[in-house]
C-alpha cells in the first residue's frame, strides 16, 4: 500500500481568519465614505428619496417615463433591466443627463448562474467545495456583467430545516457550519478579487432573516426562532457573507417573533450594524415594506416606510411607500434627514466601491466569453460533484459502456431540458441544456438507446405509455429511469405538502421493476423528496439535484464511471412529511430512543397494556432514525477511517487541539472522498446539540492510497449564544471524524 503524506489542515477558525483578511470593501481604506459624503452634501431631497428607490421595468408602462424618471434623479437602481445597449444608454441619461450625474446600479437574480446555469444551490452545497463554488459564481459574475448587470441578489444563504419549502432548493441546507463556507465563497465569486473590476458584482446576503423557518414550509409564512437558534444557526451564514465583503443585505418577507424583518430594529440595527459593523447598504425583499401592512405591522403604506426607515431598511424594492411618502415623513418628524442622508450614504458607497462613477458603461464586447467551453466544462464539473450516491446494491453502476449492449431510459425528465435548468432561472435557456438522453446517445450511439418517456412530466398520471416502457426495459440490459420534479414544483411560493415523487412516477418504477432489469434511479428535483419506497424499487439511486446546463454529460460521466459519485447530502431526507422537522444537530431530549426502546410499527400487539411502546422520541410509524442522514453519500469506491488521534486530552481555553485521522482508498477507483469533523459539548449551560460539524475536507483520494487529514480547534469553534451572552464553557467534548453525521472513528476531550 502506498501511503501518501500529504497533511491536509483545515481548521474551523483558520476559515475565519481567511475570510476577514480578505477585501471587505471597507470606507476607512477606500476613499468612498469621503466621496460619498461629499455627494451627499450637493444632493436635494428628492434626488436622496431617488436614490432609495429600486423599480423594476414593469413600473414604467412607457419607457419614455422610466428614462424621465432616470433624468430627473427618481431612482437610484433598476431591476431586471438588461442588455448592454439598453443598460448603456439608461446609465448615459443618469449620468449625462441628470443634475448630479449619479451612475445607476442594475440589479439581477443570479442565483445559480445566468447562462452557463449550474445545480441549484442545494445541489452545490452538496459538492462540499467552496472553491468550485467560488469559481462557478465568479463564471456567473462574468456572465451577468457582460449585460450590464452590476448588481446580485445572492447569494440565498436562509437555513431551512424543511423540505417542504419551495425555496430550500436555492439555499445550502441546514447547517450553519456548510452554508458559512459556502456563502463566503458565493461572495467572493461574485465580488471577485476587487469591487472595481469590470465583472465584479455587489453581493447581496438574503433574505435577513430567518426565513427559512417558515410554519409548516409554506412560503412567507411567520417564523419564531428563539434567539439562541437565531445566533447558533440561522445567523452564521449572514455574518460570514458580511466577513467575506457582503456589500448589501436583503431585509426578507418574514415575520420574525412578531416583528416582521423588513422593520426589525433587533436584526438590522443592533446586530447587523452595532454587532457586525456592517458597512454597506440593505435592500428590502419586493414589496416587503408595503407588505408590513398585510402583516398587520403598519396601518398602511406610509406608516410602513416610517418603520422600515427607522428599522434601517435604505432601499426600497418595486414598490414606491419611500418615494410618496418620506417627505411627509420628515415633516412630521416621523424620520430625520439623518437618516436619509445615511442611507444615501451607503448606498453611494457602493457604488463608489464598484467603480460605477469612473466606468459606469459596459463593455459591448465583453459578452463574447458567454457559454464559453470553460464555463461549461466547470458547470459539468460543479454538476459532477453534487450528485449524491444514495443506493448501489450490488454494483449496479457504473454501468460499462463496452459491455452494455443497450439501455432504456425512461422517464419524464431523461429529456426535459427546460427542468433540469431547475428554479431562479432568468437567464438560463433551454436550447443550451445537454439533457442525460442527449448525452447518453452521445456516448452509446442512437441504437444502443431505448427511449420511452412514459410520462410526459413528472405530474402524469397517466398510464398510457407504461407498456412501451415496461417493453423497452425487457429489451434492454438495464434501465436508467430520470424521475423526480419538474422544476416549477420548488422555488418562491412553490412550497409542498406532500414531498413525495408526483403523479405515477412510482407506479411506473414499480413496473420496471418487475421486469427483473437492473433499475437506476436518477433523481432531478429540487428538494429532498420522501423516497423511501423507490430506493427499495431501485438497484442504485443517484440524486442529481436540478444539475443546470451541464446535467447530462455530468450524470452520463457518473453512470459510465468516468468518475465517482463524491456528493454529500448538505440535508437530511425525512421518510415522509410528517418527520419534518428532522435535522442531524438536533437536541438529545431526556428520553432519546435507540433499536431497543422502539417497537416497529408492524410488531405493535394489537392487545397493548398501557406503558409498553417504549415512551421514547418517535414516530410510531417512522422510528427515530430519518431515511437518510446529513452528510450521506456512497461512491464506487470504498474509504476506511482509520488512527484517530487527538494532540491533548486536555485542550486549554486559550489553546487549540489538533484532531487526526487516515483515510485510506480501499477500492478500485480514484475518488474523492469528504471527510468530515464532528463536535458534541456534552453538558452546557443550555442544551446542546448531538453533533455539529465544525470542519470538512473534499479530498482525492487514489486508489490504495491512505491520506491523513487534521482539523484544528479553537476555543472560538466551541463557543455558542446560550441566552446571555456567548460563551465558550469548560468540560467534556466528543469528536468524530467520518463518512457522514452518523458515522465516524470517535474520542473525547476536556476543554478547560
Ligand atoms: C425574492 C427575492 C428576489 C426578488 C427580486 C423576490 O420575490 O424573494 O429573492 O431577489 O424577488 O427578484
Amino acid at each position: 500500500m502506498k501511503l501518501t503524506r500529504l497533511s491536509l489542515v483545515l481548521s474551523a477558525g483558520l476559515f475565519m481568519l481567511i475570510t476577514s483578511s480578505c477585501d471587505k470593501g471597507k470606507s476607512v481604506t477606500d476613499g468612498a465614505e469621503a466621496k460619498a459624503d461629499r455627494l451627499v452634501a450637493q444632493m436635494t431631497l428628492d434626488e436622496k428619496i431617488g436614490q432609495m428607490s429600486q423599480l423594476d421595468l414593469g413600473y414604467f408602462m412607457d419607457p419614455e417615463q422610466l428614462k424621465q424618471a432616470v433624468r430627473e434623479g427618481r431612482c437610484g437602481s433598476l431591476l431586471n433591466f438588461l442588455g448592454v445597449e439598453q443598460v448603456n444608454e439608461i446609465q448615459r441619461i443618469a449620468v449625462e443627463e441628470s443634475r448630479l450625474g449619479i451612475p445607476l446600479i442594475i440589479g439581477r437574480d443570479v442565483i445559480h448562474g445566468y447562462r452557463t446555469v449550474f445545480p441549484i444551490p442545494l445541489g452545490m452545497a452538496a459538492s462540499w467545495n467552496p472553491e468550485a463554488v467560488r469559481k462557478a459564481f465568479r463564471i456567473s459574475a462574468v456572465e451577468a456583467s457582460s449585460d450590464g448587470i452590476k448588481w446580485t441578489f445572492a447569494p440565498m444563504i436562509d437555513i431551512t430545516w424543511d423540505p417542504r419549502w419551495g425555496r430550500i432548493a436555492e439555499g445550502c441546507g441546514e447547517d450553519p457550519y456548510l452554508a458559512s463556507t459556502l456563502a463566503a465563497a458565493m461572495v467572493k465569486g461574485i465580488q471577485g478579487d476587487s469591487l472595481t473590476d469590470p465583472t465584479a458584482l455587489a453581493a447581496c446576503a438574503k433574505h435577513y432573516v430567518g426565513y427559512g423557518f417558515a410554519e409548516a414550509g409554506r412560503d412567507y409564512n411567520t417564523t419564531y426562532i428563539p434567539e439562541p437558534l437565531l445566533r447558533n444557526v440561522v445567523l452564521k451564514p449572514f455574518h460570514a457573507a458580511k466577513e467575506a465583503g457582503a456589500q448589501t443585505f436583503m431585509s426578507a418577507f418574514n415575520d420574525l417573533n412578531g416583528i416582521p424583518t423588513s422593520g426589525n430594529r433587533f436584526t438590522l440595527k443592533k446586530i447587523l450594524r452595532e454587532e457586525w459593523g456592517f458597512d454597506g447598504f440593505v435592500v428590502s425583499d419586493w414589496a416587503s415594506v408595503t407588505e408590513m401592512v398585510n402583516h398587520g405591522f403598519a396601518e398602511d403604506d406610509k406608516q410602513a416606510a416610517e418603520i422600515a426607515i427607522n428599522a434601517g431598511v435604505e432601499m426600497e424594492m418595486a414598490t414606491t411607500s419611500y418615494y410618496a411618502n418620506i417627505k411627509a415623513l420628515l415633516d412630521e418628524k416621523k424620520i430625520t434627514m439623518e437618516q436619509i442622508d445615511d442611507a444615501v450614504r451607503d448606498i453611494l458607497k457602493v457604488k463608489y466601491r464598484l467603480g460605477l462613477f469612473d466606468n459606469p458603461y459596459t463593455d459591448p464586447e465583453a459578452g463574447k466569453r458567454i457559454l464559453d467551453p470553460s464555463f461549461l466544462d466547470h458547470a459539468r464539473t460543479v454538476a459532477r460533484q453534487s450528485a449524491v450516491l444514495l443506493k448501489n446494491e450490488d454494483a449496479a453502476l457504473p454501468l460499462s459502456e463496452d459491455k452494455i449492449a443497450s439501455v432504456a431510459v425512461i422517464g419524464p425528465l431523461a429529456d426535459a431540458p427546460r427542468d433540469q435548468l431547475g428554479t431562479w432561472c432568468f437567464d438560463g435557456r433551454a436550447e443550451n441544456s445537454v439533457t442525460p438522453l442527449k448525452a447518453i446517445r452521445d456516448l452509446l450511439g442512437d441504437k444502443k438507446v431505448n427511449y420511452v418517456q412514459a410520462l410526459a412530466y413528472s405530474r402524469d398520471k397517466s398510464k398510457a405509455n407504461f407498456s412501451a416502457a415496461v417493453a423497452a426495459a425487457r429489451r434492454s440490459d438495464a434501465v436508467l429511469f430520470f424521475g423526480g420534479e419538474e422544476w416549477i414544483l420548488s422555488g418562491e411560493g412553490q412550497s409542498r405538502g406532500e414531498i413525495n415523487m408526483p403523479g405515477a412516477q412510482t407506479e411506473l418504477l414499480e413496473a420496471l421493476a418487475a421486469t427483473g432489469k437492473p433499475v437506476i434511479l436518477v433523481i432531478m428535483a429540487g428538494r429532498p423528496l420522501a423516497i423511501g419506497r423507490e430506493i427499495e424499487l431501485s438497484d442504485a439511486v443517484l440524486y442529481a439535484w436540478h444539475a443546470g446546463t451541464m446535467a447530462g454529460p455530468a450524470i452520463t460521466d457518473l453512470l459510465f464511471g468516468k468518475e465517482s459519485p463524491s456528493g454529500k447530502l448538505p440535508v437530511t431526507f425525512v421518510k415522509g412529511a410528517g418527520q419534518i422537522p428532522f435535522y442531524y444537530y438536533r437536541n438529545n431530549t431526556g428520553r432519546p430512543a435507540s433499536d431497543e426502546t422502539w417497537t416497529p410499527f408492524d410488531s405493535i400487539p394489537t392487545v397493548n397494556p398501557q406503558s409498553s411502546l417504549g415512551y421514547r422520541t418517535f414516530h410510531l410509524d417512522y422510528g427515530y432514525t430519518p431515511l437518510l442522514p446529513f452528510g450521506y453519500g456512497l461512491s464506487y469506491t470504498t474509504f476506511k477511517y482509520s488512527d484517530l488521534t487527538l494532540s491533548s486530552q486536555v485542550m486549554k481555553i486559550d489553546g487549540t487541539l489538533t484532531v487526526r485521522a487516515r483515510v485510506t482508498n480501499t477500492g478500485n477507483m480514484d475518488a474523492d472522498e469528504i471527510v468530515q469533523f464532528y463536535v458534541r459539548d456534552r453538558v452546557g449551560s443550555i442544551t446542546r446539540p448531538i453533533k455539529e460539524l465544525k470542519g470538512y475536507n473534499r479530498l482525492r483520494i487514489s486508489r490504495g492510497e491512505t491520506t491523513d487529514v487534521e482539523f484544528t480547534l479553537t476555543a472560538a469553534d466551541l463557543a455558542f449564544f446560550n441566552g446571555r451572552g456567548e460563551v465558550t464553557e469548560p468540560g467534556k467534548f466528543d469528536v468524530w471524524i467520518g463518512p457522514s453525521s452518523e458515522e465516524g472513528l470517535h474520542a473525547d476531550f476536556i476543554l478547560e
